[in-house]
């Protein structure tokens, strides 16, 4: 196998937060992919930064009184101690907002420039005249224009689903400010995407994406691809674009270029040829590790971006799946919204990389952390499985056999099937199916054990006779340990590595083959702790946050929607409404209903398609605003109360006929309500 030289990169986490557990997914991920690479001999390298530019930055650092360099820098800090704690093995950490970056993006937009694909235009937006700066659409809120619901994003609509411009939001108001915007006229610079259309149709088609992603893109094509706004006006934090004073470069367009940026840092002071990798005739392979919501930037501005300016494209994006953390969106109030930290605080890192690579596939589907299964999986696999096998055997090596291992290899075939897995396992892990590799070595694990159980060593070692039996098997379960763990490594390295000091020997693709024969080993200690589910209790305790007031200011154009805001940001109650007669109340039909199907709705990010039983053989079609809260899957099957009376609603995506029940202030802090065990579908609620 001839060595191959490889460039793996993480998407760049915004340096306005912390590292979440959400976010571990991709670092993980990637951090055991090129740990693999690296182990398998290969020239591998495995670049991150930072993505420090932006408005929400700008403000956030004014917020705290800081310059956006203060707080890029600490939170770069912080950043990297969290990847450390995880094990996160770049190569290079860096950041967008770095010489380095600077210069890439300057050059590559100059020989964009050069090439015509750089076009002006002035266009029109929305302004905040009190904070003297246009706002991103994100900063401006409204009221529906389609459904008049009060109180909506810039750009979408909670209620009805909608989607529009922020320029049509009905009395908008600036989330900076409270100021009413105004519209104004500004230019701005274009990156003339269509241009590419058939050059990305071609890459599309050259097997660099996932077949998900690749139908999502034929979508893109069909719809047909738009230029790309570049530019932004001052005040912002990033680099100014030459030659234009007073416009900055939107931060997406430098953000990826902070992949060249970090790995021509590493190349200047590790020697490395940059060009070699860069340029359009490199023979090395470059991978993008990525979330599913950043596609459409990496799929098709960034290869755009690189081809127009004279760069080689990358062999593949690699996107995956979002995070759920007990079926459901991580959410602040129930605790599932985990930092790295509060992580480390509790819990060994290494838990968290087993189950991910337990569970990750190469599809972009989500990956739901159940934090009981999780204890449950890491319990019984690595230690109850492979930790097992090395403690029941290395008492017997230390204490009786001089801490040596046998020089037979008593059971060669056992050790020749553990072996001859070596191969397909490296193919999962090369083929990113990490959920199948696992499961192959867990298999290996029972056999180990079934193994050891058969022979029972510890009878064999009170017998005197039986002294060459026990030693020869003790030693043969050593040397199946080995090979798990020479397999397991690039998952658990800190665990890898403290084998091998037990192992007294390093763990190398190269040598696995050969059995450890009259091999002298250290005592053993204990490679891993049980996970104590008090521990995750107290992390999940640890990441509750009560909703604490925003520094947002609370100046909303209705009066009544600033006072539901104010009490949701309190924790206090929202005031009880005016007193109902009997009748009032008996004029609501509300009955359980079983949910029979859920799916997310096409263009409505926020929205659940519900089809609902309410019994005697009736169906009822809802839509309810709960998907920051749930996922469509873990809805199936459970039972909740509907409004069953409510006059039907004709929505963009369907008709509504009635609406579920829930609690909580909104986005993922929704609880829906669901009747005692027992009740079933279609029993009225009084
Ligand atoms: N700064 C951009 C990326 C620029 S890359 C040139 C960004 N940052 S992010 O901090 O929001 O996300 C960083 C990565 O983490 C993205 O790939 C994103 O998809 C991933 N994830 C963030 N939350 C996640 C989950 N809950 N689950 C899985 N991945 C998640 O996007
Ligand atoms: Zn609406």
């Amino acid at each position: 196998m001839s060595s191959r030289k490889i460039l793996i990169t993480s998407a760049l986490p915004y340096a306005n937060g912390p590292i979440h557990l959400g976010h571990l997914l991709e670092y993980i991920q990637t951090d055991i992919w090129s740990r693999f690479q690296k182990a398998r001999g290969h020239q591998c390298y495995y670049v991150c930064a930072d993505d420090a530019h932006g408005t929400p930055i700008m403000l956030k650092a004014q917020q705290q009184g800081i310059t956006p360099e203060q707080m890029i820098a600490q939170t770069k800090i912080e950043h990297m101690a969290d990847f450390a704690g995880f094990g996160i093995a770049f190569d290079h950490y860096h950041s967008t907002h770095s010489d380095e970056n600077r210069y890439f993006a300057n050059l590559i937009y100059q020989r964009l420039n050069d090439g015509g694909y750089i076009k002006r235009d002035t266009i029109s937006q929305l302004y905040d005249p009190q904070k003297e700066m246009f706002l991103p659409d994100r900063f401006v809120k409204g009221d529906c224009p389609k459904c008049g619901a009060l109180d909506q994003n810039g750009d979408s609509c909670d209620v009805c689903g909608a989607t529009y411009s922020p320029t049509e939001v009905k009395n908008p108001r600036s989330v900076v400010s409270g100021a009413t915007p105004i519209l104004k006229d500004s230019e701005h610079y274009f990156f003339d995407l269509p241009a590419f259309a058939q050059m990305l149709q071609d890459w599309t088609r050259s097997g660099a994406l996932q077949d998900e992603m690749a139908n999502k893109l034929q979508e893109w094509f069909k719809d047909g691809l738009q230029r790309w706004d570049i530019s932004r006006d001052a005040p912002y934090f990033g680099f100014e674009i030459p030659g234009a004073p007073g416009k900055f470069f939107y931060v997406w367009l430098d953000a990826p270029i902070g992949y060249l940026a970090s790995f021509k840092h590493l190349c200047e002071t590790a020697g490395i040829d940059f060009d070699s990798y860069w340029a359009p005739d490199s023979d090395a392979e470059v991978y993008h590790f990525i979330g599913k919501d950043i596609i459409y930037f990496h799929s098709l501005f960034w290869p755009a971006m690189l081809h127009g300016a004279g760069f080689r494209k990358p062999n593949a994006i690699f996107a995956h799946g979002f995070v759920t953390v007990n079926g459901a969106k991580m959410s602040k109030s129930r605790g599932t919204f985990i930092k790295a930290r509060t992580y480390l605080d509790n819990l060994d890192p290494e838990y968290l990389r087993y189950y991910f690579a337990s569970k990750l596939t190469s599809g972009i589907t989500d990956l739901d952390l159940n934090l009981e299964d999780f204890t449950q999986k890491v319990n019984a696999d690595l230690v109850g499985k492979v930790v097992n096998i090395a403690s029941r055997c290395a008492g017997f090596i230390t204490k009786r056999f001089d801490g040596k291992l046998s020089a037979n290899l008593s059971e060669p075939e056992l050790f020749a099937d553990f072996i001859n897995a070596g191969d397909s396992i490296a193919q999962s892990y090369e083929q990113r199916e990490f959920a199948r590799a696992i499961r192959d070595i867990m298999a290996l694990a029972d056999k180990a054990n079934q193994y050891i159980d058969a022979k029972a060593p510890w009878v064999l070692a009170k017998d005197d006779t039986k002294q060459q039996e026990a030693h020869d098997v003790c030693s043969m379960g050593l040397n199946l340990f080995r090979v798990l763990m020479h397999y397991l490594k690039p998952v658990l390295p800190k665990m890898a590595s403290d084998s091998e000091a037990f192992l007294n020997t390093e763990l190398l693709w190269a040598n696995y083959r050969e059995p450890l024969l009259n091999h002298a080993i250290n005592p053993f200690k204990a490679l891993m702790q049980r996970v104590d589910p008090l521990k995750v209790q107290a992390m999940v305790d640890a990441s509750k946050e009560n909703l604490q007031p925003t520094a947002e200011p609370v100046t909303v154009a209705k009066a009544e929607t600033a006072k539901a805001e104010v009490n949701v940001v309190s924790g206090e109650r929202e005031p009880i409404s005016d007193t109902i007669s009997i009748d009032d109340f008996a004029k609501i039909d509300l009955r359980v209903a079983t949910i029979v199907d859920a799916k997310p709705v096409e263009g409505a990010d926020k929205l659940v398609q519900l089809q609902l039983d309410i019994g005697g053989g009736e169906t009822r079609q809802v839509f309810a605003g709960i998907k920051a809260a749930y996922t469509p899957e873990s809805l199936v099957g459970r039972q909740t109360v509907m409004v069953a009376n409510l006059a039907p609603r004709k929505m963009r995506f369907g008709l509504s006929e009635g609406m579920v029940l829930a609690a909580g202030p909104g986005g993922s802090d929704i609880f829906l309500l669901t009747p005692d065990q027992g009740a079933s579908a279609g029993m009225r609620v009084k």
